[in-house]
């Protein structure tokens, strides 16, 4: 998608190094940054330079072409793989790239092996971008039929960013929202501001305004009222790790959306690609849910009068706070999952028809 105007992906390999751009400083500056090494791409995901499930999941392929480019020896490898995954637990993204790599890269000898994690890597990045552009496709019929209804403008719910940014390009969550713009169907998109890293305020309505597609933050907790007063047409969400039973589990809130949404008739999607579904863990609670630094609750950072960049303290310093990242929203909850392959109930049957 575009920032001024100009198309850009996520994340892309030149003259040797890899180049992202970095979201920590969005949306007040916009920065390309260079990965030159693997440990710059452990850090990069850490940090949330990059972050989104299958954007992470494509910096890890990525780390692996730059661990290959410092070291081609078997056991420096296996401790790149196994940081990599460990970077961020709950996107099970992470592991699908890193397994993906590893498989196809196994026991080759070592003038060929970086040609082909090169290759590889680009694959997963060009499905990614394919299997995105077709999660549009697939939503797109949803944004219809509501305004078909309605003929008016269809207003969209949204948490955290499964946006193009979160992905290669396209994204999840927006890709029916950019399909639908694109088509000339009147859309408007409730931006969760999504604490305490807001990437709602920060992403998902920079990447809307780069792309003329009208949105409103809201604070986290508004979507309720919304939905109450027939302000929200649709819920859509993105996910880091789809359970086989349907069990999504994204940004911490999406939960508490879901339960509004269902107690207001609201139909509540998420869209994923197929990377994220996790075939093999049967029980959500089995979920590791990432617990990250207390300070991003207590620090905001931002724009001063002057627009020089400030951090502040926003809360007592002797208070104590709890950074959770992440909440499952079972399958009861959800009207049904928009993947590249179609869209199906949020259910083992409904998985198992599109993917098995
Ligand atoms: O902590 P983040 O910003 O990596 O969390 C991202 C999300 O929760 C997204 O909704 C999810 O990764 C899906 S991205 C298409």
């Amino acid at each position: 998608m575009k920032i001024k105007g100009k198309k850009y992906k996520t994340i892309w390999f030149e003259n040797n190094v890899v180049k992202i751009i970095d979201q920590t400083k969005l949306p007040h500056e916009f920065y390309i940054k260079e990965l030159k090494t693997i440990d710059d791409a452990i850090n990069a995901i850490k940090v949330m330079e990059v972050r989104g499930a299958p954007l992470i999941g494509a910096t890890a392929a990525y780390g692996i072409v730059l661990a290959l480019m410092e070291n081609k020896d078997q056991s420096f490898l296996e401790n790149a793989c196994r940081n990599l995954i460990r970077s961020r637990p709950t996107a099970i993204n992470l592991k699908w790239a890193v397994d993906r790599m590893f498989s196809k890269i196994k026991g080759v000898n070592s003038s060929d092996v970086l040609n082909i994690a090169i290759k590889e890597t680009d694959e997963i990045c060009e499905e990614d971008i394919k299997f995105c552009k077709n999660i549009g496709l697939n939503g797109l019929k949803i944004i219809e039929d509501i305004y078909n209804k309605k003929k008016d403008t269809v207003n969209i719910l949204t948490h955290c960013n499964a946006g193009w940014l979160a992905t290669i390009d396209w994204g999840t969550a927006t890709s029916p929202i950019y399909q639908a713009h694109q088509k000339g169907i009147p859309i408007h998109v409730w931006v969760d501001e999504t604490r305490p890293r807001n990437q709602g305020a920060n992403l998902t309505s920079f990447e809307l305004n780069e792309e003329n597609i009208k949105n409103t933050i809201i604070a986290d907790n508004t979507g309720g009222i919304l939905m109450q007063r027939g302000e929200v047409d649709a819920c859509i969400v993105g996910t880091d790790r789809t359970l086989s039973n349907g069990d999504v589990c994204n940004k911490v809130g999406t939960y508490l959306k879901a339960l509004a949404a269902k107690d207001n008739n609201i139909p509540f999607y998420v869209a994923l690609p197929s990377s994220t579904i996790d075939w093999d863990m049967k029980n959500s609670e089995n979920i590791p849910i990432e617990e990250r630094n207390s300070e991003e609750l207590s620090f905001v950072e931002g724009l001063d009068n002057n627009n020089k960049l400030k951090k502040i303290r926003i809360y007592p310093k002797n208070s104590k706070s709890l950074n959770l990242a992440f909440d499952v929203t079972p399958a009861k909850y959800i009207t049904g999952l928009i993947t590249e392959k179609g869209i199906c109930s949020a259910s083992e049957e409904g998985l198992n028809k599109l993917f098995k």
